[in-house]
């Protein structure tokens, strides 16, 4: 009971002496020792690094300057260095394909060897194994065939296929476009330039009708456009052979095409036009995944 009462006395009185102070002042003084040693040491190593890169950078410079092609490499490396940091985390990322996290997002085919996408039946009509909504999928012959047409005609400089998160982008085109809704693009349509407007979400929009109008002669349809006609594309035949050859090209970097659908490639493109073509290409566009509003898909 006793010693347990003297131990905060004892406490106390050590508080109290001078040694406290002492110590402080020690260890204060250390400090600032310590301090300014580190400063000159430093400064010193600065300024021998910095005479020795003023050297280097000078040769550097007088090297560049005489040579054009030299200067031109080295801007680009410059510039990119931007690019690479940025681009080339996301082929690593699980999350820069939304359907890693959703993966409603892709068309799941019930027998993925031997069911086509689109088949004809006895009468020729179209049955389909999908609809709008099933999930993106690769294209089939015709839109394919409409995708091509797109990038010969050169649609994307006036066109871009990638709808913005931002809330104009949005409410005037629909849902932001999700990475995952160009897997199968080779190469995508993304663009960079809006002189028409954005073409991610077009699908369904309008009529086929109404596109053929407006491909063949816009102003008819829209007065004040400045987009050219196209009226040859429903002149042109689409060939059946080709559309083959570029199905198994693209299965061959890894869109998942079965023999069935390219089997069934030239019959769904058989009579058809590069405008029927065009048409069924667009009327798919941003169609294939159903989004939903309250989901973020990008984290
Ligand atoms: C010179 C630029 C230009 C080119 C090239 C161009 N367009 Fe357009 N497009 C426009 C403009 C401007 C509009 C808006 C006025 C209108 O509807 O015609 C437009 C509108 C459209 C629309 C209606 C979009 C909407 O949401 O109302 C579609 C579909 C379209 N273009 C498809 C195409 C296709 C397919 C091609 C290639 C064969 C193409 N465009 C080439 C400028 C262009």
């Amino acid at each position: 009971m006793a010693d347990k009462q003297s131990l905060p006395t004892g406490l106390q009185r050590l508080l109290e002496s001078k040694i406290w102070g002492m110590l402080w002042s020690m260890l204060n003084t250390l400090w600032r020792m310590l301090k300014s040693s580190l400063k000159a040491l430093f400064g010193f190593l600065e300024r021998r690094i910095l005479s020795v890169m003023s050297v280097f950078a000078r040769i550097l410079q007088d090297f560049l300057e005489r040579r054009i092609l030299g200067m031109v490499i080295a801007v680009a490396l410059v510039l990119s260095v931007g690019g690479i940091v940025e681009i080339v985390p996301l082929f690593y990322l699980e999350s820069t394909q939304e359907a890693n996290r959703f993966p409603e997002i892709v068309w799941n085919r019930d027998n993925p060897g031997s069911q086509p996408i689109v088949t004809l039946d006895a009468e020729g009509q179209e049955q389909w194994n999908w609809q709008a909504g099933d999930g993106v999928r690769p294209y089939t012959a015709l839109e394919l065939a409409g995708r091509d047409v797109y990038q010969r005609e050169g649609c994307y400089l006036c066109h871009s296929q990638q709808v913005r998160p931002f809330r104009d982008e949005r409410e005037r085109y629909g849902h932001y476009s999700l990475a995952s809704e160009s897997m199968f693009d080779h190469p995508f349509q993304w663009g960079s330039k809006r002189t028409g407007p954005d073409m991610a979400r077009v699908g369904g929009k309008y009529s086929d009708e109404w596109h053929r109008q407006h491909l063949t002669a816009p102003r008819s349809v829209v007065p004040e456009s400045v987009m050219p006609g196209y009226p040859w594309l429903a002149k042109r035949a689409v060939k059946g052979g080709r559309m083959k050859r570029h199905m198994r090209g693209l299965r061959a970097i890894g869109v998942p095409y079965n023999d069935a659908d390219i089997d069934m490639a030239p019959n769904l493109v058989e009579g058809k036009t590069e405008m029927d073509a065009m048409i069924a290409y667009l009327q798919v566009l941003g169609t294939m995944a159903k989004l939903e509003p309250g989901i973020d898909y990008r984290q």
